[in-house]
């Protein structure tokens, strides 16, 4: 992969700018880049990511953007509309998770900017909670969480942040947690066990209503990740899809995450956090009355946030309604129904555990990265995983326009022959387990890969100011 494929076209900024630059000829640059990356999606070859891919959807999140992109909402006197909007995405995420049902606390949310921070942000409310109602304050030990394998490194972020150990257990062969094996890990010092619905690597739903019976049980609170799943599993529920409750009906769920920016087909930069009980979440609020600079509060890690993206996430959802989102759910639902039922038709093929609008699939026969690989060639943008290597996708908007699964089935069967050559030739494959996409060339000094990577992404010889000027 050319990660600077603009070096030799347009100009490369090692300096702010003596001079600025015409509107007309940044914006043409930028359009030149944005139509050119959004060919690699438009195709419905590429997993996730792009939850809606719909245009017109986002002229319209666009013009809602534009009218508060430049509000900041921590100034809540100069813009109440963010009150409004704020709290109005809140109470319907709420509602979607069946707070209504709560009847012993009073439920209430947070925005945030993401899945990741979704969960930093439960993870650091229980944490205060645990100790100003548990006494849990680190004077025993790190206080610890309980995750099962499958649930999404923001979690193992979050324990590092926050500082708190991350007790992790393995999944079964159906690759959701065994409710008795988080119960073992639970101690005095827990302060939360999680479930994921779904998780991101296979698609499938932990046990939920074990997990929350056993949070009941031990006194802890469950966090239930919907990141991925929270704004397209209820809708999937309705359809008459095999999905048991995960939300607020299931008593002990305590919290849940739920991504406005994936399936609640919202811009990037949003998340709710949602929590059966206020006081969960007020417990990590932050103040500092006594500042020189004022008295100083923020309900979230977050200071400034843009009130554009609270704009845009607000259009989304009630532009959509319920209704919209179980039609797009319905659509997603029975495109990846049929992209399953593709790969079943191979038994060299085989899915693994009990997906949703996300799968996986692995082949006891030959490396499936040889799969990937070719279908790479193909267009397709698979995500490798790995114990064992498996590729997977997450089926969205995309897809479902017509000829995406007839093209999936065609290249697939031409694939899996590819894969089997190439396995009695005892080739290795180029794919890799990358998060985020199949990667090239990830098989020795995986940390110092990895680490490449991410500065790679930092900083590049295009944007290092110049040895001499
Ligand atoms: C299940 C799950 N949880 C959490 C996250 C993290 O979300 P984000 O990338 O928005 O931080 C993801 C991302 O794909 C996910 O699939």
């Amino acid at each position: 992969m050319n990660d600077f494929p603009y070096a030799e076209r347009f100009p490369v900024n090692r300096r702010l700018p003596e001079q600025g630059r015409g509107r007309e000829e940044i914006l043409a640059e930028l359009r030149a880049m944005a139509e050119e990356e959004n060919a690699t999606w438009e195709t419905g070859k590429c997993s996730g990511t792009m939850y809606s891919g719909d245009h017109d959807h986002y002229r319209f999140l666009n013009e809602a953007f534009g009218l508060f992109a430049h509000v900041n909402v921590l100034q809540r006197d100069m813009c109440p509309s963010a009150t409004k909007l704020e709290g109005e995405i809140i109470a319907m995420a709420l509602d979607l998770m069946h707070a209504d049902r709560v009847e012993d606390a009073t439920p209430a949310g947070l925005i945030t900017s993401g899945g990741t921070d979704s969960i930093l942000h439960a993870m650091l409310a229980y944490r205060e909670h645990a100790a100003q109602a548990r006494g849990i304050d680190g004077s025993a030990g790190r206080p610890n969480v309980v995750k099962p394998e499958t649930a999404h490194p923001a979690f193992d972020k979050a324990a590092r942040l926050l500082g708190l150990e991350l007790r992790v257990v393995p999944v079964t062969d159906d690759t959701t947690v065994d409710p008795e094996a988080v119960a073992k890990e639970i101690d005095d010092q827990t302060i939360g066990i999680i479930g994921s619905a779904c998780n991101y690597g296979y698609g499938t739903i932990d046990p939920i209503g074990d997990l929350g019976a056993l949070a009941l049980e031990r006194g802890v609170p469950l966090h239930v990740d919907g990141c991925l799943g929270g704004f397209i599993l209820p809708f999937g529920e309705e359809l008459g899809q095999d999905i048991a409750p995960f939300d607020f009906r299931v008593p002990g769920v305590a919290s849940i995450s739920a991504d406005t920016h994936k399936y609640g087909y919202a811009f990037k930069g949003t998340s709710t956090l949602l929590f059966r009980d206020k006081a969960v979440r007020n417990a990590q609020y932050f103040e500092l009355a006594g500042w020189s600079g004022g008295k100083y509060m923020s309900p979230s890690i977050a200071g400034s946030r843009s009130g554009g993206l609270i704009a845009a996430t607000w259009a989304a959802m009630v532009q959509y309604g319920r209704d919209g989102y179980r039609e797009h759910a319905r659509a997603i639902f029975s495109t990846a129904d049929r992209m399953k039922a593709v790969v079943r038709s191979h038994p060299e093929l085989r899915i693994i555990g009990r997906p949703t609008f996300c799968f996986s699939f692995t082949s006891d026969e030959f490396e499936i990265y040889h799969v990937a690989d070719f279908m790479r060639e193909r267009g397709w943008r698979f995500n490798g995983q790995q114990y064992p290597n498996a590729i997977h996708f997450a089926v969205t908007g995309p897809q479902t326009q017509p000829g995406v699964v007839e093209q999936f089935e065609a290249d697939l069967a031409e694939a899996v022959p590819y894969a089997v050559d190439r396995h009695a030739a005892g080739a290795e494959a180029l794919s890799g387990a990358l998060y985020g996409g199949v990667a090239g060339g990830l098989t020795t000094e995986v940390e110092d890969f990895i680490a490449a990577v991410m500065t790679d992404m930092l900083d590049t010889q295009q944007s290092l100011p110049p040895a001499t000027s």
